[in-house]
């Protein structure tokens, strides 16, 4: 049994965006384990409440749920809005997704649309929660990125892209936060057993590297929190991988792996037809 969040640095309340589904849904339960209150953010506003009803049954936490976009230029007034009256210590920054394919195939507007929640809700989101952190001079932030974002990870280009964004915002904000008592970790995660791979076509049964369990991840990076560390890749082998193998070479592998699943999800779309 994992040893429970400091409540008195990182509550009485902690919001996390991306709640319903996958890795932010596990931070939620991770976190009201802890007997954390919770703040769940996404669009799907039944699977926001479900999850808030969940945690609040089984951990006798109070919750919140604000179904928002959070894509849209102007929505952290709303999200401000609705979290004035209590107090934040725990800011998890996960919303995100992909959009994979041959970046010239891709509409332009959803590569906008999805490079405004990839950067932007983090950099407003890092913006009005650290400041009321740096404020109350206790807390902490993760920022959720992508393993090997920097190397630039082809036919996810944009998405890999606005991943090393997030990482470089995280580290930066890791040294200026310190001094103020603001505990920020960057979370780099491999491929993680969620929704989010359904979209590559990958079968998690069948892939060439297992995707790591939502309950490691998350864990890994709740342990990295604790510790302050600026940044942690989950598990051991994507460390391992991460150091030993060259940008050059981790491209091409991504490249074939994502095209092949792409590649075998549209025949078998094209059967169905
Ligand atoms: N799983 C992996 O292999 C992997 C690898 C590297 C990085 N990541 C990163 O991990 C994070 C979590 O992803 P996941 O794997 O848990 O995928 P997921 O299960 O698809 O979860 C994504 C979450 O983001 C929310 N979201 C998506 N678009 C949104 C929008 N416009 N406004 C508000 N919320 C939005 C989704 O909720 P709604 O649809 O209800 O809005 C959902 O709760 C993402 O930042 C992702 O890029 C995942």
């Amino acid at each position: 049994m994992k040893a429970a969040l400091d409540k008195g640095q990182f509550g009485p309340w902690a919001l996390v965006t991306g709640a319903s589904s996958g890795i932010g849904k596990e931070f939620t339960r991770q976190i009201a384990a802890s007997g954390i209150n919770v703040v769940l953010v996404a669009r799907r506003a039944a699977l926001l409440a479900e999850l808030g009803r969940a945690i609040s049954q089984e951990f006798g936490v109070q919750y919140r749920a604000l179904p928002m976009d959070l894509s849209q230029e102007g929505f952290i007034a709303g999200l401000a809005d609705a979290t004035h009256d209590i107090d934040i210590g725990l800011v998890v920054s996960n919303a995100g997704t992909a959009n994979p394919g041959e970046f010239l195939k891709l509409d332009r507007q959803l590569l906008k649309a999805t490079l405004r929640l990839n950067t932007m809700a983090h950099l407003d989101i890092t913006h009005h929660f650290g400041a009321k952190l740096a404020k109350r001079r206790r807390g902490g932030l993760i920022l959720v990125g992508a393993m090997g974002a920097e190397n630039g990870i082809p036919r996810i280009a944009n998405d890999g892209a606005a991943k090393a964004y997030v990482h470089s915002l995280g580290e930066a904000l890791h040294y200026e936060f310190k001094p103020l008592g603001v505990y920020v970790t960057v979370l780099a995660t491999g491929f993680t057993n969620t929704e989010v791979l359904d979209k590559f076509g990958f079968d998690p049964r069948t892939m060439p590297m297992k995707p790591m369990s939502v309950e490691r991840c998350v864990s890994n990076g709740l342990d990295a929190l604790r510790e302050n560390r600026s940044r942690i890749i989950p598990g051991r082998l994507n460390r391992i991988m991460n150091a030993l193998v060259p940008a050059s070479l981790a491209r091409k592998m991504e490249a074939d792996m994502i095209g092949k699943a792409l590649a075998t999800k549209s025949a078998s779309a094209r059967a169905q037809a």
